[in-house]
């Protein structure tokens, strides 16, 4: 059994949450949402880093293996930092332009992410990499934080929010779109229902999932054992919290 602690801006990490529970059943998580400095995308590089170093000494107070940054935010300003200061492994979020970029037909694609992953090194080093050949366009998922932080993932005024970001992306001939952020999945069926059939959503959290999954085997801990499961710790009072985390299961 291993003690996995899971970091996010707020309740948006429960999607990769959601994920590793499905492949890692049996361990201890400790998710801790800090929703008190939400959102992140932002906040500079050093106030992220300066939450993320507090967050990993809280975990690892508790004992933790290993660290998920659920968050793409917090994992481009300081998953490297975080990597090169303490001795246990760092899980972080990897905007998924290779897979985008490998199934495009029509040679767009989009990535939906907050304003600090999009002008990040990680994220534009990764673009870079993997986009030789096809066209990328980014968009900043303009208040999706906030509507999922309060709950509000369907109805006129979250479609108006999400048309907004989304269908600049649709009219530029993108078949592909990149959750860049970790709140992004909770608004999924909204974004379906808004998009022309066709258009494909890419979420990173499987892939993340996995990713722990080597991690954890590699230290021999990957075994189910009898964890208690989620406890979800937060910087404020939430009530998406409690509430993403029930529907999270
Ligand atoms: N969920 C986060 C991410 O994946 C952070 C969103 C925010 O706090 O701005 O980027």
């Amino acid at each position: 059994m291993a003690v996995i602690g899971i970091m996010d801006s707020g309740s948006g990490g429960l999607s990769v949450y959601r994920e590793i529970a499905g492949i890692l059943p049996g361990h201890r998580y400790i998710y801790y949402a800090d929703n008190a400095n939400c959102p992140y995308g932002t906040k500079s590089q050093e106030f992220i880093t300066g939450r993320a170093d507090a967050i990993t000494e809280h975990f690892l107070s508790k004992g933790a293996d290993a660290v998920v940054i659920a968050c793409n935010t917090a994992t481009a300003a300081a998953i490297a930092h975080l990597r090169a200061n303490y001795d246990i492994p760092f899980v972080g979020m990897e905007p998924a332009v290779k897979p985008a970029a490998l199934g495009t037909r029509s040679g767009i694609i989009g990535v939906l992410a907050t304003a600090g992953t999009l002008k990040a090194s990680k994220y534009l080093d990764t673009r870079d990499r993997y986009s030789g050949g096809i066209k990328v366009i980014e968009h900043v998922g303009e208040g999706f934080v906030e509507l999922v932080e309060n709950l509000e993932l369907e109805g006129p005024h979250a479609e108006e929010v999400v048309r907004n970001s989304l269908q600049p992306l649709i009219d530029a001939g993108a078949d592909t779109v990149v959750l860049g952020c970790t709140h992004y999945p909770f608004l999924l069926p909204l974004m379906k229902r808004l998009a022309p059939k066709g258009i494909r959503f890419i979420d990173p959290a499987p892939a993340v999932a996995r990713q722990l999954q080597r991690v954890l085997a590699a230290k021999g801990l990957d075994a189910a054992g009898n964890g208690s499961g989620l406890e979800l710790e937060s910087s404020a009072p939430s009530r998406s919290l409690a509430v993403l985390a029930e529907i999270s299961k």
